[in-house]
C-alpha cells in the first residue's frame, strides 16, 4: 500500500519500547452509536455545524471533512461545517455570527483541557449568541467534547445540560481525530466514520510489528531521521489534490507539536501542488539545499474532467485532448518528482490506492504511528507540548496586567 522512493537502513533500535497508540482508536459501540445519532439530528435540524476548538482539537476533523467532501457544495443534506475559537480575529467572529443569523446553528465546542485561550472567547461569544438567539433551545444545540472528569468546559456542560463527548484524557489533542474530537464533525459532514476508522484499524493492525522491514510507518520514521541525520531541515509534504491542504496542516501540527522540543527535529512544510510550484516551486529546484520532500499520492480520485478537444486548438493543447485531468496531475507529480531529485531534493512518496474515508483513516493512523517513532528517534516525548505553554503562560501575565492598566 505504502512504497517508499528514498530508503536506507540505519540504526537498530529497541522498538518494542514505544509507546503503543492503538488505545487512540474509539471501539467504543455505544459512543459510535451516539456519535451517528447526535450527526442524524444536526443534519435534520441544522444547516451549520459549528465547530470551535483549536489545535488538535480541530484539525483533525477539518482535515478529513476538506479531504472528502465537494468542492463547493454543503453535504448531501445541506449542512456545512464551518470553525470558530481557532484564532482570536475580531472580525472573524463579528461576521461569523453574522453567517449565522441566517443559518440554523448547531454547536460543537472541543476542548480536551477546556481552558484554552481561542476557544474559550470563542465560546464564550457563540454561547451567549445561542441563549439569546434560541433561548433553552440552545442547551439542546450546544454539544460539548471534552475530558471525561477535569477542566472548566466539562463544569459549564454539567451545569448547563449539555450533552456531552469524551476524549479519553490519555489522548493528546493532536492524536486526537479518531475520538469525538474528530469523529462527531466528521460525522455530521456525512462522511462513513466507521469506513473511517476501519481504515485506521487496518492501519493499526499492518503497523503493529517491530519489524523495520514490515512496517512501513516505522521506515518512514527512519528515512526522517536519517535526513535529520544528515543535516536536511525541513521535509516538505507535497500532494497534488487541493482538498488534502488541511490534510497538510494536521500533518504540520502532529510532527511539529510532536517533536519540535529540545532544539531538535525536521520542521514540518507543507505544499500543494501544482499551484505552489508556480509560487515556492523555484526556491524548492534552485533554492538553499536544506530539504526533502515527502508526497502522498491517492491513486484514485472520484470525479475527474476529460480535457476536450478544439477544432483550431489555439493554445496548443490538443495533444492533451482526451486525457482524464487526473492522469495529466500524476504525470506532473513524477515530473516534479525527477526535476526536484536532480535538485538535490530526496524525495519520498506514499501512495494510497484510493481517496476515500477508509484510506484517509488509515494515512492517519500511519503518520500517528510514524510520529510516535519519528519522536523517540529525536529522543524527544511524542506527547507533550511545553512550548506551547510557555507562550499560552506568557499571554495570560501579558493579559492581566493589560486589565489591571485597562482598569485602573
Ligand atoms: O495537540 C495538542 O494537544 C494541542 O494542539 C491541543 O489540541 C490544543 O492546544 C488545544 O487544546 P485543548 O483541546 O485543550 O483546547
Amino acid at each position: 500500500m505504502l512504497n517508499f522512493y528514498f530508503k536506507e537502513d540505519i540504526q537498530q533500535l529497541h522498538i518494542s519500547d514505544l509507546p503503543k497508540i492503538d488505545h487512540y482508536l474509539n471501539r467504543d459501540i455505544s459512543q459510535l452509536m451516539e456519535i451517528s445519532k447526535v450527526a442524524v439530528e444536526v443534519n435534520n435540524n441544522g444547516e451549520v455545524l459549528l465547530v470551535i476548538g483549536v489545535g488538535g482539537s480541530f484539525l483533525g476533523a477539518r482535515a478529513v471533512i476538506d479531504a472528502l467532501t465537494p468542492y463547493f457544495a454543503p453535504n448531501e443534506y445541506g449542512v456545512e461545517v464551518i470553525y470558530a475559537g481557532q484564532n482570536m480575529s475580531g472580525a472573524y467572529l463579528q461576521q461569523l455570527l453574522k453567517y449565522l443569523n441566517k443559518k440554523e446553528v448547531y454547536v460543537n465546542v472541543v476542548s480536551k483541557s477546556g481552558t484554552t485561550m481561542e476557544p474559550g472567547l470563542a465560546f464564550r461569544v457563540v454561547k451567549q449568541y445561542m441563549e439569546k438567539r434560541y433561548g433553552e433551545e440552545s442547551k439542546q444545540r450546544i454539544i460539548v467534547t471534552t475530558d471525561a472528569e477535569k477542566g472548566v468546559l466539562k463544569q459549564i456542560a454539567d451545569k448547563e445540560g449539555y450533552r456531552r463527548f469524551v476524549i479519553p484524557s490519555e489522548v493528546g489533542g493532536r492524536y486526537s481525530v479518531f475520538t469525538a474530537a474528530g469523529l462527531l464533525p466528521i460525522a455530521v459532514a456525512g462522511i462513513d466514520i466507521q469506513a473511517f476508522l476501519c481504515g485506521a484499524n487496518q492501519a493499526e493492525l499492518d503497523l503493529d510489528t517491530d519489524n523495520l522491514e514490515q512496517n512501513a510507518a516505522y521506515q518512514y520514521a527512519l528515512t526522517r531521521y536519517e535526513m535529520y541525520q544528515k543535516g536536511y531541515s525541513v521535509e516538505l509534504l507535497a500532494s497534488f489534490e487541493p482538498r488534502l491542504s488541511k490534510l497538510h496542516e494536521w500533518w504540520k501540527q502532529l510532527f511539529g507539536e510532536s517533536e519540535g522540543k529540545e532544539y531538535k527535529g525536521l520542521y514540518p512544510s507543507t505544499v500543494n501542488y501544482s499551484t505552489d510550484l508556480h509560487a515556492i516551486g523555484q526556491f524548492v529546484q534552485e533554492g538553499s539545499r536544506i530539504m526533502f520532500e515527502t508526497l502522498i499520492h491517492f491513486e484514485e480520485v472520484e470525479a475527474d474532467m476529460e480535457i476536450p478537444f478544439t477544432l483550431d486548438d489555439m493554445d496548443g493543447l490538443n495533444y492533451l485532448g482526451g486525457r482524464s485531468m487526473n492522469s495529466i496531475n500524476a504525470i506532473s507529480k513524477d515530473g516534479v518528482a525527477l526535476a526536484h531529485e536532480e535538485g538535490g531534493v530526496p524525495v519520498v512518496k506514499i501512495v494510497m490506492p484510493k481517496l476515500d474515508a477508509y484510506h484517509v483513516g488509515y494515512l492517519m493512523f500511519f503518520f500517528m504511528k510514524a510520529c510516535v517513532m519519528s519522536a523517540s528517534l529525536l529522543e524527544v516525548n511524542p506527547f507533550d507540548q511545553p512550548g506551547v505553554e510557555a507562550y499560552k503562560r506568557k499571554m495570560v501575565e501579558l493579559l492581566k496586567k493589560d486589565a489591571v492598566l485597562v482598569n485602573e
